[in-house]
This record gives C-alpha cells, structure tokens and sequence, in this order.
C-alpha cells in the first residue's frame, strides 16, 4: 500500500536493524486519514471471503481493525492482554511471549464473542516473530471457528513471523514489508496489497 510506505518513509524512524518506531501515526497519535484508506484497502481484499469478524490485539491494531470492520459491515473483537489466568471458564486465554518486548501476557477471548460458526480475519499493526498473531490463532481455534487470514500493517520481512503463520496453514497479506533496518535506514521489499 503506496500511502502506508510513503508515511514509514516520511514519519518513521529506523531506532536500530530490528526497531521501526512509527509512534506518530501508528502506535501513540493515530492517523485517522491513513487508518481510514487502511480499512478501505484491506475490505476491498477480504470482501467476498465470508469474514463474520474482524480481530486484533490490544491496542495498537485497534484503530485499522475497527475502520476494516466498519466497511465489512461486520463486529470487531479485541483480544485482551490480562496479567493473570482467570479462573472462571467462560473465556479462552494463551500465553504470550514476547521476544520484541521482553514481556509475557495472557491473551484472553471472552467465549461470547466467538461462534463455531464465524470466519475471522486478524489484523495487527506489527508482524516480527508472531507470538501475538500466533496466539490470536489459538484463541480462534480453542473457540471452533475458522480464519479467513492474517492481515498486518508493517511486516517486518527479515524477522520469523510471516513463515510461521504459514507453516500453520494461514494466509498473511501485509500493507508494507520492510526487508532491511538500520540507524536511518528503511527499506522495502513488496508489499501482499
Ligand atoms: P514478537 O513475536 O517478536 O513478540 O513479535 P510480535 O509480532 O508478536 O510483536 C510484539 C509486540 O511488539 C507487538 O506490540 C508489536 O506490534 C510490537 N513490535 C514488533 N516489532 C516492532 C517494531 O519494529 N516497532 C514497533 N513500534 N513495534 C513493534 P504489542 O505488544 O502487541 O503492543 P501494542 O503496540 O499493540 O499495544
Ligand atoms: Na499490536
Ligand atoms: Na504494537
């Protein structure tokens, strides 16, 4: 997607080979134009597939998901990041591990907000090495419904991510895929859409 790769090239900001920060648009203040145009791209695509819900992750994925739901005309549904395990049954939850932040989470599912019947499509605004997007995949299948694909705002093509969702069987289609990060450094391989 033109307009998100202009944006990463004007506003983004290589920290290091592994870190594109991107909080001026994406991650802290939000792009509503970009967002907007996002969810326009990624319904144009996902449109004819049967998705009955959109997922993301808490909450940088939040603002692309909920402009795509919009023009899907379907719900969407945040996975939470709990602390701990609850012990009630009514919610599936996964442990996440983080490699990019150092940090461990449950990713939590209430069983309200899921059907055997629904197709979910899951977009997130990063992908490196796929622990959440993994892990929203679980949650998915612990709730007996079926993935349409796996939609990402900025792969990061040189991290594991996109071949372990495939190797599990699932599509990614992402908006920009950066092949190379250094200090100043972005660059680019083509993107899915
Ligand atoms: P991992 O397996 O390496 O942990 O990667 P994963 O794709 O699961 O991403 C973990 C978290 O790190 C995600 O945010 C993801 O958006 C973020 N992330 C990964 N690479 C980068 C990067 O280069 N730049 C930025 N800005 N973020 C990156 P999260 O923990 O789910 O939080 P949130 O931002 O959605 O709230
Ligand atoms: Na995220
Ligand atoms: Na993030």
């Amino acid at each position: 997607m033109k307009l998100l790769e202009e944006k990463i090239r004007s506003e983004g900001k290589a920290l290091s080979e592994t870190v594109l920060k991107v909080d001026g648009f994406i991650n802290h203040q939000v792009d509503p134009v970009l967002m907007s145009e996002i969810g326009k791209t990624l319904a144009s695509y996902y449109k004819d597939k049967g998705i009955t819900k959109v997922f993301t992750i808490e909450s940088s994925g939040i603002a692309p998901a909920v402009y795509t739901a919009m023009e899907l005309g379907v719900p969407m549904v945040i996975l939470k990041k709990q602390t701990s395990k609850i012990l009630t049954g009514d919610v599936f939850q996964t442990n996440i591990t983080s490699f990019t932040k150092g940090t461990s989470y449950e990713l939590t599912l209430s069983q309200n907000y899921i059907q055997p019947d629904d197709v979910v499509l899951v977009i997130d605004d990063f992908l490196a090495n796929g622990e959440a997007a993994t892990g929203a995949t679980r949650l998915v299948e612990m709730g007996g419904a079926r993935i349409a694909g796996i939609a990402i705002l900025i792969e990061k093509a040189f991290q594991r991510g996109r071949k372990r969702l495939e190797d599990n069987g699932y599509e990614v289609r992402s908006l920009a895929r950066v092949s190379k990060l250094g200090r100043g450094l972005i660059e680019f391989t083509e993107a899915d859409l």
